[in-house]
């Protein structure tokens, strides 16, 4: 059913392309605004697909990343996922934080507000998160418009950082991205992780390789990912809905 719509989206994804429809509002709108949206972006990337995934991810977040995180910035933080992070920052001794795809600071603002007393970390590949951190003008937050996969080069924050945190991030690395993300994280950071991202209703601990969406993104097999790169688990599960799947372990 899902891939026959996806045939169909098609050709309507190209018309609005060069009718030059502009997606807006990605998130909270109303069902056909996003039918459009997803194909137009079915559409996008299938034109896109000569280019390699590294040219697909950087053009497509400098293009939408902005107008994508405007419009997700409004969906409420999970309480679930927020609960364990708080968990972690009041019972363990937490000082420096790192998340990994801040996107535009909703999770870092509010950990700031709360606890003083907290270091901030993020990196993520949308440039407009610096603008955004200059709004916030918060000496204890420190972002960095980087790709995820150049991670190596945010060793030194790894290094004393306390706790590591990401939300629907990994979905978009292709797998030999996330396991060498996995793999730098393993070999520099000692402490807690809470890790968020797209299960799509799937046992995730039954899949044993990665599944392609659309539009550049997968379903990771995170159980045997996590396990594999040294993570021991405290916690997972999924949400209500058994759309993502959460994780929280440590890194020893
Ligand atoms: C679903 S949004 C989540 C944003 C943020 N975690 C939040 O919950 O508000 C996905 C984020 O992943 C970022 N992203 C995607 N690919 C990335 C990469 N290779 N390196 C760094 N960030 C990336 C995007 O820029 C976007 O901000």
């Amino acid at each position: 059913m899902r891939s026959l719509l996806i045939k169909l989206l098609k050709p309507v994804g190209a018309v609005l392309f060069y009718l030059g429809y502009k997606p807006r509002k990605f998130h909270q709108t109303p069902f056909v605004r996003k039918a459009l949206n997803n194909a137009y972006f079915d559409y996008y990337f299938y034109r896109n697909r000569s280019l390699t995934t590294e040219e697909l991810n950087n053009k497509f977040w400098k293009e939408w990343g902005a107008e994508y995180l405007k419009s997700f910035n409004q969906t409420p933080i999970p309480k679930y996922y927020l609960r364990e992070i708080e968990n972690l920052i009041e019972t363990k001794k937490v000082k420096t934080v790192f998340e990994l795809g801040c996107g535009f600071l909703r999770h870092l603002e509010h950990l700031a507000n709360k606890y003083p007393h907290l270091n901030l970390y993020g990196v993520d590949i949308t440039p407009q998160i610096i603008d955004r951190a200059k709004e916030l003008n918060n000496s204890r937050i420190q972002v960095f418009a980087d790709d995820i996969r150049n991670i190596e080069k945010y060793q030194d924050i790894l290094k004393k950082a306390d706790l590591i945190f990401s939300y629907g991030i990994f979905a978009y690395l292709a797998p030999e991205d996330l396991e060498k993300v996995c793999g730098v994280i393993q070999k520099h950071f000692k402490g807690y992780v809470v890790y968020n991202d797209a299960a799509q209703k799937r046992d995730l601990s039954k899949l044993s390789e990665s599944i392609p969406l659309s539009s550049q993104s997968y379903i990771h097999p995170y159980p045997a990912i996590f396990k594999k790169y040294g993570l021991e688990e405290i916690q997972s599960g999924y949400s209500q809905d058994k759309e993502s799947f959460n994780f929280v372990g440590k890194q020893r």
